[in-house]
């Protein structure tokens, strides 16, 4: 019984953003590396995570030279990002908060791994602060009623605002 109740507040632990947003679940390595190719960021720019979860995102963009930020609910992922990252802190800012707030005046590129029911909620996000252009890449949900420039497996591209010719090119 004691078992059944640390289980459950353990869980609950890692999994209370569910009540902001997607539950915990993380991106393998392979789509990680193919997320940010297609993003196709240059070195000095700056990517962003909204729920970073355990910071593993970040960590490759830290080595590709972009500037990364998480944005990440649970403290506990949160911590864990901030501790794995530790080593890229020049490039790397995880911020504990809700990405339904984010700023994200300074974002060339966006990665979210989220759910159906919030794809609508984040195209509306994304489009009211649009200043630069902007690549979004989404796992495994598409944005309804907003046509993907390119389409990989399960990962969508978006493109807001109006890019340079020579970035047009992924
Ligand atoms: C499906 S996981 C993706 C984790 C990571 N991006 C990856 O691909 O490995 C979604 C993450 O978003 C976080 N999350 C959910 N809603 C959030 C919100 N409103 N603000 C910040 N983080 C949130 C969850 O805690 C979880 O870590």
């Amino acid at each position: 019984m004691n078992y059944l109740l640390i289980g459950l507040v353990g869980v609950l632990i890692i999994q209370f953003a569910v009540f902001f947003g997607p539950p915990y679940l993380p991106t393998f390595k392979a789509q990680r590396k193919l997320a940010l190719d297609m993003l196709d960021l240059k070195p000095g720019q700056t990517f962003y995570d909204l729920g970073c979860g355990d910071g593993s995102l970040l960590i490759e963009a830290s080595r590709r030279g972009l500037k990364a930020v998480g944005y990440e609910l649970n403290p506990v992922l949160a911590t864990v990002a901030w501790l794995r990252t530790m080593r890229h802190r020049e490039k790397v800012r995880i911020v504990v908060g809700n990405f339904w707030k984010a700023d994200l005046s300074d974002a060339n590129g966006i990665f979210v791994f989220l759910a159906g029911r919030y794809m609508s909620k984040i195209d509306r996000l994304v489009t009211s602060q649009v200043e630069n252009p902007i690549r979004l890449v989404s796992y495994g949900f598409s944005i309804p009623d907003r046509k993907a420039d390119v389409k990989k497996g399960a990962m969508f591209l978006y493109q807001y605002g109006q890019l340079a010719p020579d970035t047009q090119s992924v």
